[in-house]
């Protein structure tokens, strides 16, 4: 995690490097920093809490290189001192990543008689690049570089010279070729509307950017060349569009997110059916809400198309014992394509010989070029740390999945189309004040469905905990009864979701467990008997009818509602929630 950045150029560069974090803030934003070079000096300047804080410093600098940081906070509480860039001697470094072996590094330093000024893994890299400085920046960087175990994109600059190097393992670097200007950053958007053309680092690379040219190499410095693409990021928005926050814009636009991923699927069928069909198994991976969005996905594809399927979270898939991959192929779900784990996880089974889809809704990620095949989520850019309108567009990406391998005839598609208007219409009736009043006055909530309402149960609780901080969990309702029943009183609610009229009666079953012993609790339903069933005896949320598979479009559209709605009654900030990051780049 973190986000990274670089400017070499004729202008100022604090204030190009303070404005490509506010668009890398989504990485980090417990604490912020950057340095210039300014007459051959570096001159830093840090502060503990959000990239704004910079603002005040910006007029005091003046130099034309530089690089920033925003952090989220790896080893070390978010402080000042632990804040990048970290300086050690002459050399300034910022850096995204893990370095795995910094203890080992920073013992043998101390040793040495080296003096540390922070808690973080990242100074070690600062100390060691001073050290192997012989008269050339890269080399000894590539030295550090080889002495590294885990991730790092890595920037650094060292008095005397208007010049960044940076370095890349495991952990994004995009160089930006700008007009009399270049750029190095962890992503595209702090790129967006200041260099025409980018160009992706992969693993082992090494490069000096000046403002007059960057320089591609190897670990032996030998040049290489890299493809330089369009950059097609667009400048982030910068207001939330008369919206009080981002979470709400973006939870009401699941609908055109979903109309534009059915459209834009068409271009994505043929190579999803080259990697997918013939598999005799698919397992559908993701962390956090993608996760979820998996567990829908398979759902579809044993349901639909008789395909023995698995989700699995991509940080636990990685480390199974070797997955048999002959006829097995991946589908990794993930918003940003960035996320360490589902790109690690897709490395290995590429590796093992299965085919890669990638379901995403970034078309430079990393995720994108280790794919064998690409489905487009269409949701544009979500600023919001809390994934909404993404978790719309997975579900309907894994739905036309599932669709394309049963060889619809169009039928399925269909539904899909008209999954706009349920979910706009879900968003414009649901009434979600008096639930969410409910919650802000729980001590525990707790989310529970069967089937396919479980898989929405599970993203329901993750959005409010990430948002309000309330604790709680996702259940299936089944399960209730043996164990999680003993946390049930009346100062915890229990939200059901009951979607699915085969299952309603086994669902309203437990709720009658929760009612008898005091607990408090709310239905969210479609389905009338239900309704009538505890009208007076539970907080109703009325859903619109809808297929059963495409459930979740609706009820996560009133969970999120229902998540955003308490976090402001609870004087949350629901877009930056404490401690999280909307990439997380990190293992
Ligand atoms: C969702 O609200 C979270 N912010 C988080 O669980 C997120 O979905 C997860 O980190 C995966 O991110 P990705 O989709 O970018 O891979």
């Amino acid at each position: 995690m973190c986000g990274i950045i670089g400017y070499a150029g004729g202008g100022n560069a604090a204030a190009a490097i303070y404005k490509g974090l506010l668009n890398l803030e989504y990485r980090g934003y417990d604490s912020a920093g950057l340095a210039v070079m300014e007459n051959g000096k570096c001159r830093v300047v840090k502060s503990c809490g959000r990239v704004e804080k910079l603002n005040a410093s910006l007029q005091f600098l003046s130099g034309n290189t530089g690089i920033g940081h925003t952090r989220w906070a790896t080893h070390g509480k978010p402080s000042n001192s632990n804040a990048h860039p970290h300086t050690y001697g002459k050399v300034t470094i910022v850096h995204n990543g893990i370095i795995e072996n910094y203890a080992e590094l920073k013992s043998k330093l101390l040793a040495e008689g080296d003096v540390f000024s922070s808690d973080t893994d990242s100074e070690v890299l600062a100390h060691l690049i001073d050290k192997f400085y012989d008269g050339n920046l890269l080399s000894a960087v590539v030295k550090c570089a080889d002495m590294l175990k885990g991730s790092y994109a890595l920037l650094c600059m060292r008095e005397g010279k208007d010049e960044i190097v940076a370095a890349k393992y495991r952990s994004p670097v995009i160089l930006g070729y700008g007009e009399g200007c270049n750029y190095c950053s962890s992503d595209l958007p702090a790129l967006a509307g200041n260099c025409g053309r980018v160009c992706v680092l992969e693993d082992g690379d090494f490069a000096e950017v000046t403002a007059s040219y960057i320089r591609i190499c190897d670990r032996t410095g030998k040049e290489i060349s890299r493809e330089i693409l369009p950059n097609l990021a667009e400048p982030a928005e910068l207001s939330a569009g008369g919206f009080p926050h981002y979470m709400l814009k973006e939870l009401w636009e699941a609908p055109a997110t979903v109309k534009n991923t059915v459209k834009l699927f068409e271009s994505c069928k043929t190579s999803a059916l080259a990697a997918l069909s013939g598999a005799e198994r698919i397992i559908l991976t993701g962390c956090g809400t993608a996760y979820h969005a998996a567990l829908a996905g398979k759902r579809y594809i044993e349901e639909f198309c008789g395909i023995p399927c698995e989700a699995e979270y991509a940080g636990e898939l990685r480390y199974k014992t070797t997955p048999e991959c002959g006829k097995t192929a991946l589908i990794a779900v993930t918003q940003s394509g960035e996320t360490a784990d589902t790109v690690e996880a897709a490395r290995l089974f590429k590796s093992l010989g299965a085919k890669v889809t990638a379901v995403t809704n970034s078309p430079h990620s990393a995720i994108t070029r280790l794919s064998d095949a690409v489905v487009r989520v269409a949701a544009g850019t979500e600023v919001c740390v809390a994934a909404t309108k993404s978790y719309s567009g997975q579900i309907a990406a894994l739905y036309l999945i599932a669709a394309l391998l049963k060889g619809d005839d169009g039928e399925m598609t269909k539904k899909v189309e008209k999954a706009p208007d349920l979910i706009l219409n879900a968003l414009q009736q649901v009434d979600i004040y008096t639930l969410a009043e409910m919650c802000s006055n729980s001590r525990g909530v707790y989310f529970l469905g069967r089937d396919i309402d479980y898989a929405v149960a599970l993203e329901g609780s993750l959005k409010l905990k990430e948002v309000s901080y309330l604790p709680g969990s996702g259940y299936p309702a089944g399960e209730l009864k043996h164990g999680t029943l003993a946390l049930i009183d009346e100062k915890t609610l229990s939200v059901f979701i009951i979607t699915d009229e085969k299952l309603a009666a086994k669902s309203s079953g437990a709720v009658e467990q929760v009612l008898a012993r005091r607990g408090k609790v709310a239905v969210l339903t479609n389905i009338d008997g239900v309704r009538g069933a505890f009208e007076n005896r539970a907080e109703i949320i009325t859903l619109p009818e809808c297929d059963k598979f495409l459930s979740p479009l609706v009820s996560a559209a009133a969970l999120q509602l229902l998540a955003y709605r308490t976090a402001v009654i609870m004087g949350r900030d629901p877009d930056k929630p404490r401690n999280l990051a909307k990439s997380v780049t990190v293992e």
